[in-house]
């Protein structure tokens, strides 16, 4: 018999998986910068999807409050979408760290042809390691759909908080099972866990976490249904679209590994999506 169980991701695996995500997008003409989940402020908001990716990065701009003196972490950074629109809206300052050397050169080469590599840097980097980072160097820590790769979030909390500068802002998005949870989880979450290496965040404990890492919270939303749900929902209509072929849009997600498609968790509203506003006392 097979274990179909998700295992614990490794972060040199998820590196890996990150490398090759990366060279698959940048060979057949699907790369984005961003490699996360949409935002949808109303169910009847017509935005693109590309729209609402960059929607999700400005409500994180809004929620960390930082202007052209800060600077910023972007903790699991991607290929630095996320981070050079920090830049070019703020004026921040940006260091990312991705645990994908690949996604590393990416994101430089996009900041040197944006104009930005002044003031963004990305390296390589263990996020749930000690970070190579002094004491309250960070104005404001952004981590978008990445800690859920990260299985001990209570260390990678912990260190958030030591590099945060007191009244620093920590916002992150991460995956959670909806209530009420069922007693056998639906198949589509383990499919998401073991072919994208990630673990599921427990909600009931999220608050003593950030509580125990020195954080104190700030707000945490169940975004589930302008987030996960919704482009769930819009890859399903993409695949839908004649003129589209379903691989295609299967991979404008970056989800190309052969073990999870997005399809899986179409209209899965247990899967759940957390938006989590923290500070450094
Ligand atoms: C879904 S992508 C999100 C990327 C980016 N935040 C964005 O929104 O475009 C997840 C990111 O987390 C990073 N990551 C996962 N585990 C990591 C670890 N242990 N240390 C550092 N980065 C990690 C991956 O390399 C990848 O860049």
């Amino acid at each position: 018999m097979t274990d179909t169980a998700p295992s614990i991701p490794v972060p040199a695996a998820v590196g890996e998986l990150y490398d090759r995500l990366t060279r698959t997008a940048m060979s057949d003409g699907t790369f984005n910068p961003n490699v996360h989940i949409g935002y949808w402020d109303t169910p009847d908001s017509e935005a693109t999807i590309e729209e609402a990716m960059d929607r999700l990065t400005d409500i994180f701009i809004d929620r960390m409050g930082v202007d052209g003196s800060s600077h910023v972490l972007d903790l699991g950074c991607g290929v630095g979408g996320p981070g050079l629109r920090v830049v070019a809206h703020t004026g921040a300052r940006v260091t990312g760290i991705s645990i994908s050397e690949e996604q590393i050169r990416t994101a430089n080469q996009l900041a040197a042809d944006a104009g930005f590599a002044d003031r963004a840097a990305f390296r390589h980097g263990d996020a749930m390691k000690r970070l190579p980072f002094a004491d309250g160097s960070f104005d404001a820590v952004m981590a978008l759909e990445s800690i859920c790769h990260m299985p001990d979030r209570q260390q990678v909390l912990t260190e958030v908080c030591r590099v945060l500068a007191p009244g620093g802002r920590l916002v992150l998005t991460d995956v959670f099972e909806r209530a009420p949870r069922k007693p056998v989880r639906h198949p589509g979450i383990d499919t998401f866990c073991r072919g994208l290496m990630a673990t599921m965040a427990d909600i009931d404990d999220y608050v003593a976490l950030l509580h125990r890492s020195g954080l104190r919270l700030r707000g945490i939303l169940d975004v589930t249904e302008q987030t996960t749900l919704r482009t769930g929902r819009e890859l399903a209509k993409l695949a839908a679209a004649e003129d589209r072929p379903a691989a295609m849009d299967e991979r404008n997600f970056l989800f190309s590994d052969d073990a999870f498609h997005p399809s899986d968790l179409a209209g899965v509203e247990d899967f759940g999506c957390l938006l989590v506003t923290a500070e450094r006392p």
